[in-house]
């Protein structure tokens, strides 16, 4: 992200979201064919995670088309399996997402290790389709599977200590080799990846705890077992893989600040009036589409959040 602009990848077919959906019924027939032991399970059908049915919002859904399956699973960023678009997807295996916990703690009247079977269980599942918009100046539209972040928050009572959230990806070098110290690992970053909200910003109702996209369990390389998705934010505040949520007072110090503090700033609100200092912010190019389109304020989420920074001079925060 610091070091290099995102190569051009080959535009792919965008999926139709009809297409997707007889897919997830054939995926959750599947399943249920496997399940059954006198049927025999065609050997022929192509690697798919496991189905997680959850009932789509209507509410917090765009319309656009979707972003493929494929392009939403193969270029990614994760820096802890490398820095390039490809690494994630040739070594999420590495991963192992179960057993799996998180730890909330911090300013909460009932801090507790949670296991992710459980958290999974806690609230409904909705599908939302978000837009997603990375710094670098790329978008997706993707139908991410989770219950809203202010859920869990409201069960774990913040006590009036508790100003911003801090959420930590795990560290493990033996699982993510981009968290390997080396000669090659010169441009990594300072692990654990750290992200951060305000409270409030938090318990937005656009914030999603997130588990699946796609109508299934989230691959490894999108941020299994589970991570957060803010899509009025660029990409890099919605961390991937985590392990802590913790509640505190002062503003956490996030990796991409830690990083760079004059390019990535604390907020990193999607804003097409705030140029990152090497390049602009004004347009974006939505992946599987050639023509740059232009890039919406709070990407195109303003009606829903701008009062969270009623007052505030988002120039200088940015
Ligand atoms: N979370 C962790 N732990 N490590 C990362 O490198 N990259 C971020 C974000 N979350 C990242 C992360 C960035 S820059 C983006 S754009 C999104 O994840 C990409 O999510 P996706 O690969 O699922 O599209």
């Amino acid at each position: 992200m610091l070091i290099k602009q995102a190569p051009d990848i080959a535009p792919s077919e965008i999926t139709d979201y009809q297409l997707y959906l007889n897919r997830r019924s054939f995926l959750i027939g599947m399943a249920a064919l496997a399940l059954a032991p006198t049927v025999p399970t065609a050997a022929a059908a192509p690697p798919a995670g496991a189905p997680l049915p959850a009932s789509r919002s209507e509410r917090y859904t765009v319309d656009d088309p979707l972003t493929s399956f494929e392009n939403i699973t193969t270029y990614n960023n994760f820096w802890e399996f490398g820095s390039n678009k490809d690494d994630p997807s040739r070594l999420a295996y590495l991963l192992k997402p179960r057993p799996w916990t998180i730890q909330i703690d911090g300013h909460v009247a009932r801090p507790r290790r949670y296991d992710i079977e459980e958290l999974l269980r806690l609230f409904p599942l909705e599908e939302r389709v978000y837009r997603l918009r990375c710094v670098e100046g790329w978008s997706m539209v993707i139908p991410w599977i989770g219950y809203p972040l202010a859920s869990l928050i409201k069960r774990v009572e913040p006590t009036s200590k508790a100003r911003f959230v801090e959420f930590t990806t795990l560290h493990d070098p033996t699982q993510f080799p981009g968290q390997r110290k080396g000669l090659f690992n010169l441009s990594s970053l300072d692990w654990p990846y750290v992200e951060g909200l305000r409270l409030d910003e938090a318990l937005h109702p656009l914030a999603l705890l997130t588990f699946g996209l796609y109508g299934q369990v989230l691959p490894n390389q999108d941020g299994a077992p589970v991570r957060i998705v803010l899509p009025w934010k660029y990409g890099f505040k919605s961390a991937k893989s985590i392990v802590r949520i913790r509640f505190v007072s002062e503003q956490p110090k996030t990796t991409w600040e830690k990083a760079a503090p004059n390019e990535y700033g604390f907020y990193s609100n999607v804003n097409p009036a705030v140029d990152h200092p090497r390049w602009s912010q004004g347009t974006e190019r939505r992946i599987g589409e050639f023509r740059r389109r232009k890039t919406l304020m709070f990407n195109g989420y303003a009606d829903q959040v701008a009062s969270l920074y009623a007052g505030m001079d988002l120039q200088r925060n940015f």
